[in-house]
């Protein structure tokens, strides 16, 4: 009898123009388009076995070893609907495939990250889903076209369908089908930029991205600005820095991002404080070694928490681990020897 299993991977990815606000939240569409970098380090990823099986009585789905509930108009069960919609589909043109739209699914995923690392795994996570049930199904779509599903599961996870440098472009269309994931440049065109990663706390509590889009988008005069104003000039100036490996460039947009992002947040009625002293310190710190280098030799951003990623050259990632290591002696590198644990307790998370 055949089995019907795949096993696919897909990395964490970390924004640089931030995706932040839902224009229609069923579908995922933004309000603005943003880009990010997929980290390729081999341990910040999701590794996502699907199997299809006519005996299985259900679809269902584990996260690090627990089960999670599928609901019925969940984002999971969207993004399975939907990917057995594409199956069905190449069932429909080749009758002798078998018919493994209409068998349930099972689905064990896995970080490969510690959850005290404080990132998010919903990016990874979702694009890993997407890509193991298109390799079970063996779909002939793009990583561009699965990217319109992945968005469903999670937005930023449209993102991690790539490799490299990466936009999502918002679209106009108002059943989503344009707005999608494509790939600016691959991680070999400028493969110089690393992250460093700085777990300031592995809290859980806080405002989620979900609820936390939703008020800013009701409540932010300053979102308003910045969709209309600001973001579309940013795309095009960050692609070109990208293009031209122009880091200082590069740099200085994420940053500018960056603070907008949270800028946004604290415009939000009541306000939204991703950042703590710490993520704070880390900025001042940044800002004053770019100062005193006469140069931008790094670049500091934050998403919807206070843990810290900072985004440089190779040749300065030691000096800059250095760098923090003395001013936080608490952190210890963990993991990967470009991840280190600021913890604002004096302890490794
Ligand atoms: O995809 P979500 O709902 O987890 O939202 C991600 C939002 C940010 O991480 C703050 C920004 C981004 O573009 O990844």
């Amino acid at each position: 009898m055949s089995v019907y299993q795949a096993t696919v991977s897909a990395p964490v990815n970390i924004a640089c123009i931030k995706y932040w606000g839902k224009r229609d939240t069923k579908l995922i569409l933004p309000t603005n388009s943003s880009l990010s970098v997929t980290l390729d380090q081999d341990h910040l990823r999701s590794t996502t076995t699907s199997r299809a099986d006519p005996s299985f009585d259900k679809d269902r789905l584990w996260l690090n070893g627990k089960e999670e509930p599928i609901e019925p108009v969940g984002r999971l069960s969207t993004c399975i609907s939907e990917m057995k919609r594409l199956r069905a589909a190449v069932e429909a043109q080749n009758p002798s495939a078998p018919k493994l739209s209409t068998f349930p699914v099972h689905i064990a995923s896995r970080n490969n990250f510690p959850t005290a690392a404080g990132l998010a795994s919903s990016a990874s996570g979702f694009a890993a889903l997407v890509a193991s049930l298109a390799s079970l199904y063996d779909l002939p779509a793009t990583p561009s076209q699965l990217s319109l599903i992945a968005r469903q599961g999670s937005g930023s996870a449209c993102r991690s369908l790539f490799g490299g440098y990466v936009a999502w472009e918002m679209g106009t269309l108002p059943d989503g089908s344009d707005s999608l994931a494509v790939e600016i440049a691959p991680r070999e065109h400028w493969p110089d930029i690393h992250a460093l990663i700085c777990v300031v706390s592995d809290d859980k509590k806080g405002t989620s991205s979900t609820s936390g889009m939703q008020r800013t988008v009701e409540t932010s005069a300053l979102l308003q600005h910045r969709i209309a104003q600001v973001v579309p000039a940013r795309m095009d100036a960050i692609k070109d820095a990208i293009l031209r490996r122009d880091f200082p460039a590069f740099a200085r947009i994420t940053m500018q991002d960056s603070n907008q992002f949270h800028a946004v947040a604290l415009d939000t009625d009541p306000p939204i404080f991703y950042l703590n002293d710490v993520s704070r310190a880390i900025i001042a710190l940044i800002t004053e070694y770019n100062r005193a280098a006469g140069a931008i030799k790094a670049a500091y951003t934050y998403d919807a928490g206070p843990n810290a990623v900072i985004y440089a050259p190779k040749e300065n990632i030691k000096e800059i681990a250095e760098l923090l290591l003395r001013y936080f002696p608490q952190a210890e590198p963990f993991a990967d020897p470009f991840s280190l644990g600021v913890d604002n307790h004096g302890r490794l998370p």
